[in-house]
């Protein structure tokens, strides 16, 4: 099957691989329909994800057709259209049943890393590296699945593929992060990043009663998508210092919530920034924090702080001090997405939310190599790229 492939930093292929093949009880092989490129998919892309190895398959949002079940999945049938979760997850062990299904005890068999790197490990992730199993991903034209009886969610024909890809990891990453900010009524929220996480992040805000949206960039393209949902914008290049327009904005108050939807690949122009870059580039810290710095910085006291941004290490000049200060509460982590899927695909049945309105870009696996650098270096106003498993 042709599949797109990862061979080095900013190096990706489309190629020939193994078709996969229905190896375990609770497999399903999915024939794949839509998938996406993520911006989770470019810090591998750019090199930063640890433990890629070269013909990894990339790609953990995806949808499609299933074509063939193991044993030990009822549920499921060829034929059945369905949106697969991003993360891997039992269903059966203890934070399964907790519903951190992104957290599953059963779904990494490379455990050990993440034990020693983190102290326990997260669960398994498709197309994420071989911390998280080593799964093969879905920007392909055939995935397995394991425990497909737990995992995908039967999409009804009339939703088509655009509206209900999304749903797979980004729009229910935009809601866990504004639900982890516990918005009473009348909040004020403020959002660094407007990419497509970012994107569903202020939906979902709104969604949860926030009264303001404060939505911070440097893209006027994707700060115009952001004010089109309804939020209020700062370019962080066009202003002196962002917390100084946070403070202006909010009355000196700070916003009552603050959101990252940046990640370890933050940019900035600042003197933290510029340490970032140079300490990133030879390894001597992973993450580049400098949006996580700022916006606890910004955040108003009794503040939560949620981050959905990706982070994979060590982080320097963390401000602890002002966390603790000012009394903030700090939650974050990979999407529990299996608990998102079908209310929010109520929501997309529904009409209320139309999560097709960020793709930008659209192309098939042979134009993966081109459209993945097309999104990395935001050309083309590039906001979420989409491509047809054929
Ligand atoms: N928690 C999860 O389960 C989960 C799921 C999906 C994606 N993610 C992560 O969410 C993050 C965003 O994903 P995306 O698909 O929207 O990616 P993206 O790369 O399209 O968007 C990131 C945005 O952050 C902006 N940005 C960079 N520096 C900034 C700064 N200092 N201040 C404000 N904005 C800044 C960029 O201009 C860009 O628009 C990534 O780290 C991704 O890995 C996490
Ligand atoms: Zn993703
Ligand atoms: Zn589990």
């Amino acid at each position: 099957m042709k599949a797109v492939v990862w061979h080095g930093k900013r190096d990706v292929r489309t190629e020939r691989v193994d078709d996969p093949q229905i190896l375990n009880p609770r497999d399903a092989i999915v024939e794949v329909t839509t998938t996406a490129i993520c911006g989770s998919d470019l810090h591998i892309y750019n090199g930063l994800i640890p433990a890629m190895e070269p013909g990894d398959v990339l790609g953990h949002e995806f949808m499609g057709n299933v074509v063939e079940c193991g044993s030990a999945v009822k549920n499921l049938k060829a034929g059945d259209r369905v949106i697969v979760p991003f993360a891997i997850a039992c269903g059966a062990c203890e934070p399964c049943t907790r519903g951190q299904t992104s957290l599953c005890a059963n779904a990494n068999p490379n455990a050990e890393v993440l034990d020693v790197m983190y102290g326990h490990s997260g669960g398994g992730l498709f197309g994420y590296s071989h911390l998280y199993g080593g799964y093969a991903g879905g920007q392909a034209q055939y995935v397995r699945v394991p425990f497909a009886d737990f995992g995908p969610v039967k999409v009804p024909q009339e939703i088509p593929d655009e509206r209900a890809v999304l749903l797979t990891d980004i729009f229910p990453t935009g809601y866990m992060a504004a639900e982890n900010c516990d918005i009473r009524d009348g909040d004020v929220v403020a959002i660094w990043g407007c990419g497509p996480v970012g994107q569903f992040a202020i939906v979902s805000a709104f969604m949860l009663g926030a009264a303001r949206v404060i939505a911070i960039d440097r893209f006027n393209y994707r700060l115009r998508r952001a004010k089109a949902a309804g939020a209020e914008t700062i370019n962080h290049d066009e202003v002196d210092n962002v917390l100084e327009a946070l403070y202006e904005v909010t009355g000196g108050r700070g916003p009552d919530a603050v959101i990252d939807c940046v990640g370890m690949e933050a940019h900035g122009q600042s003197p933290d920034a510029a340490v970032d870059y140079a300490k990133q580039a030879v390894k001597l810290e992973m993450d580049r924090p400098h949006a996580l710095r700022e916006l606890i910085m910004a955040c108003g006291v009794g503040g939560r702080v949620s981050v959905a941004g990706v982070y994979a290490g060590f982080a320097d000049t963390f401000p602890i001090g002002a966390l603790f200060g000012k009394g903030l509460q700090l939650r974050g982590g990979q999407t529990h997405v299996h608990r998102y899927m079908q209310p929010l695909l109520e929501r997309v049945a529904s009409g209320s939310v139309d999560p097709s309105v960020v793709i930008s870009h659209r192309g098939t696996l042979d134009d993966a190599p081109q459209l993945y650098s097309t999104f990395a270096r935001h050309d083309d106003d590039c906001l979420k790229v989409v491509l047809s498993g054929a």
